[in-house]
């Protein structure tokens, strides 16, 4: 489509979906700078589910031209890359979790890799100490960005031609949208920060903070999208936009270098597959931990009958509780990039090994997760962002993205108009001290050249009879495995509906610290339950932004209802037709 289409279809208002839609009126007008919310719809042809409106209605859009469900998400993916700078990325990496129609199941790996100057001890300052503000902010807490890499890689799966998918992104960038209130005040709260991890001048600040409804264009980044879209990944990885990344490096002890950018690859890993109460469970496997931890979970709890302990009930909680405890664990000591180091996966998600780390839970008292150092768990805003893609054919995609914290290492690329990630702290970068998300690491995640950072990440798919059930996942740093972990549990054990098993309270352990996180609606009886058994409990903001869609064939048997649900927790949207 020629972005005059594009902008053809900027129509205002709502249009009523004349196939596909049942009860709602969708919202298929694409005005970047009058659009609204929608939480849930159901539809028969495709649904996207993403953190932003735009960039949903960019991938519906898609859909509707005839492309298939990773069009979908490429494009959803370059519309957030330009209208959610907090998470949405070129400067970062993620996961791609696809179950195609003619059954083949895809884990598309582009998470980022250290540089190869990197080194074990680089965050460490004299005294061994690490120096968290090195690995979080600024040019040397950021790997090599993957996100490029892994759309050029999934476009193997695709239908359109690239120029396509990236023109809403690039109209996005240069004739602007209207920003949202939540996005005006999250780069309030991230002025001083730009200012202080930056060289040159930057779009996102502004002297007399944003408002609402402000627009923001963004013409370097729609320079950097255009070689894209005529030079293809290497209009990323080498030529102009690659310099801009060096000469950025150079200007603040940054290592990333041009052989670390053009020999930059995504890789298809096998998904992690298991079976959970006759449903098949596709995730991500290594580098991220999720797919493991969402296995160890459900395989702990799936003959315990949970169901019948009744959603949120203290001994409902208490046992995913524990479930969660043991698996972060493991996380903790064993896991890290596989490629760099050898990680028993085999044994941590067997049958025998999950029952005998059981075998010391007593239901109705606290396990104890022998407290040595308790994690410290940074307030900072996290921001990673998940989407979920289904279309008519059977195709299901579920994308988590991320450039680590909040707008990621603050810096952006000069010329470039983007944001560079500061994933490196997600390594361990010092053996037994929490990163920024509390969690700990060992030997297995310690920084090594050209080695991929342990991730949480977890886009999930569920199958039941063998066809497309749900397509999952969240951003929430190491909270994303149990938000996951509890979304389908919700679903599959409590019979919760696709929105409440989204947005009812969640709840979340990860062995270190040695406490129960909740939601403040999280019920307040439960927590004194918990309280007598012996957890500590410790209320939290939001935890997760979770973008489901439920699919289930229609009366034909031949087609298919979608059901998707966007996150209350923020501007999350559905769209669909
Ligand atoms: O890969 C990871 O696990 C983290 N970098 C994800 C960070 C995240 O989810 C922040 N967001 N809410």
């Amino acid at each position: 489509m020629k972005y005059s289409l594009f902008f053809l279809l900027a129509l205002a208002g709502i249009i009523c979906c004349q196939t596909g839609c049942r009860n709602q009126a969708v919202n298929t007008s694409f005005n970047p700078f009058d659009y609204s919310i929608q939480k849930t719809i159901s539809c028969t042809n495709g649904a996207v589910v993403s953190a932003h409106p735009l960039a949903s209605k960019a991938g519906v859009m898609m859909l509707e031209q005839g492309g298939n469900a990773v069009d979908a998400a490429i494009a959803t993916q370059l519309a957030l890359a330009v209208v959610y700078p907090g998470a949405g990325n070129l400067g970062g990496g993620g996961f791609m979790v696809a179950r195609l129609k003619d059954g083949k199941t895809i884990a598309l790996d582009y998470r980022e890799k250290a540089p190869s100057a990197a080194s074990r001890d680089m965050y460490l300052d004299s005294a061994g100490n690490p120096v968290m503000r090195l690995s979080q902010h600024g040019h040397l807490s950021a790997g090599v960005p993957g996100t490029v890499a892994g759309l050029f890689a999934s476009m193997k799966y695709a239908s359109l031609p690239f120029p396509e998918l990236i023109q809403p992104a690039i109209d996005l960038a240069e004739k602007g949208f209207t920003i949202t209130a939540a996005e005006a005040s999250a780069l309030n709260h991230t002025q001083e920060a730009f200012r202080q991890y930056n060289t040159s001048k930057i779009i996102f600040i502004k002297h007399e903070g944003w408002k609402p409804g402000d627009t923001l264009v963004q013409t370097d980044l729609s320079e950097t999208l255009k070689r894209m879209r005529d030079k293809g990944q290497k209009g990323f990885y080498e030529g102009e936009t690659a310099r801009l990344i060096v000469s950025e490096m150079k200007k603040a002890n940054g290592i990333i270098s041009p052989d670390d950018l053009k020999n930059y690859e995504a890789k298809e890993r096998k998904p992690v597959e298991f079976t959970y109460k006759g449903h098949t469970i596709i995730s991500m496997p290594l580098p991220s931990s999720g797919g493991i931890i969402l296995q160890q979970c459900l395989k702990i709890i799936e003959n315990r009958e949970i169901g019948k302990m009744g959603f949120l009930s203290a001994p409902a909680v208490q046992l995913m509780t524990e479930a969660e405890r043991r698996a972060y664990a493991d996380r903790a000591e064993f896991m890290g990039d596989e490629d760099f180091v050898k990680v028993p996966v085999h044994t941590l998600t067997s049958d025998a090994y999950l029952t005998k780390r059981m075998s010391d839970y007593v239901a109705g008292k606290a396990g104890n997760s022998q407290f040595v150092k308790p994690g410290n768990i940074n307030p900072e805003s996290e921001e990673t962002t998940h989407l979920s893609v289904a279309d008519k054919w059977g195709n299901v995609v579920a994308v988590t993205t991320t450039l680590n914290g909040g707008y990621g290492s603050k810096t952006v690329v000069s010329g470039a108009g983007f944001l560079l990630n500061n994933e490196m702290d997600d390594f361990s970068a010092k053996p037994g001290v929490p990163n920024m998300y509390g969690a700990l690491g060992t030997e297995a995640n310690a920084i090594e050249p050209n080695k991929r950072m342990l991730s949480s990440m977890t886009p999930t798919i569920v199958l039941k009879d063998n066809d497309p059930y749900l397509v999952v996942g969240t951003p929430g740093g190491t909270t994303i495995p149990t938000s996951v972990f509890q979304t389908i549990v919700n679903i599959i054990d409590f019979g919760l509906s696709a929105s409440d098993a989204v947005n009812k309270p969640k709840f979340h352990h990860q062995w270190m610290p040695d406490e129960i996180f909740i939601e403040k609606d999280f019920p307040a009886g439960v927590t004194d339950s918990l309280k007598e058994m012996g957890y500590t409990i410790s209320s939290r903001g939001s935890i997760g932004r979770t973008e489901l869609i439920k699919i289930e064939k229609d009366k034909t048997g031949e087609g298919y209802i979608l059901e998707a649900v966007a996150d209350k927790r923020g501007d999350d949207s559905a769209e669909g037709y």
